[in-house]
């Protein structure tokens, strides 16, 4: 598998968690109020999966090798690239600490979460948006295939350092982010989501 087929892949597994998200958090908004434990487990989530799982590889092995390729022509542009994933983070923070008051939470303070997750998922889905259209085609373009192999090498080896005890983690928080919303959902969902596509959140996984 090549690196973007790789790091692609991941990108459609978060996707499908933040097809949950956005659809957990409407239906809260909407007045089917979600136990603070499926905000809980979005942040868990997060951590887990984007933060150590997902990060390591583009942050740790990738990007920097790719943007010191780069350096110069880009750094404004990467300094804007990086801080999505700190105005992300701040979101994530925020509904940590709110969603630990949820039973008691006002309309003010559910609104202001359905806000910050709102923001959260468009900020991961932009970033996600430009690295799988710019950067990730730069892989071809500017690193021989001995070079990708070894670049994968790594961030094949960064995973197995995290233990597959992590992704199995991941893909347990999710499947209880679903059943969250599979409790709550009825037809007055159904014309407006349609189905509750992706049940098994695995995505063939690697
Ligand atoms: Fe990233
Ligand atoms: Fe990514």
């Amino acid at each position: 598998m090549s690196i973007a087929g790789y790091l692609m892949k991941e990108h459609a597994f978060i996707n499908n968690y933040l097809d949950k998200v956005q659809m957990g958090v409407q239906m809260f908004y909407w007045g089917d109020r979600l136990p603070g434990l499926f905000f809980k487990r979005m942040v868990e989530f997060s951590d887990n999966f984007i933060s150590l799982y997902h990060h390591v590889k583009e942050e740790e092995v990738l990007f920097p090798i790719l943007f010191e390729k780069l350096s110069g022509r880009i750094d404004g542009e990467y300094q804007r690239f990086h801080e999505q994933h700190i105005q992300a983070n701040e979101c994530l923070s925020s509904i940590d600490k709110l969603s630990t008051e949820l039973d008691q939470m006002d309309v003010r303070s559910s609104v202001e979460i359905y806000k910050l997750a709102s923001m959260y998922i468009s900020y991961l889905r932009s970033h996600m948006r430009q690295e799988n259209q710019i950067y990730f085609p730069w892989i071809d373009r500017y690193f021989s295939k001995s070079i990708q192999e070894d670049i994968l090498a790594e961030m094949r080896s960064e995973q197995e350092k995290l233990g597959k005890e992590l992704l199995i983690k991941c893909k347990k928080g999710l499947s209880e982010m679903i059943l969250m919303i599979e409790q709550k959902y009825n037809n007055r969902y159904q014309s407006v989501f349609g189905s509750l596509k992706n049940r098994n959140p695995g995505f063939g996984l690697i």
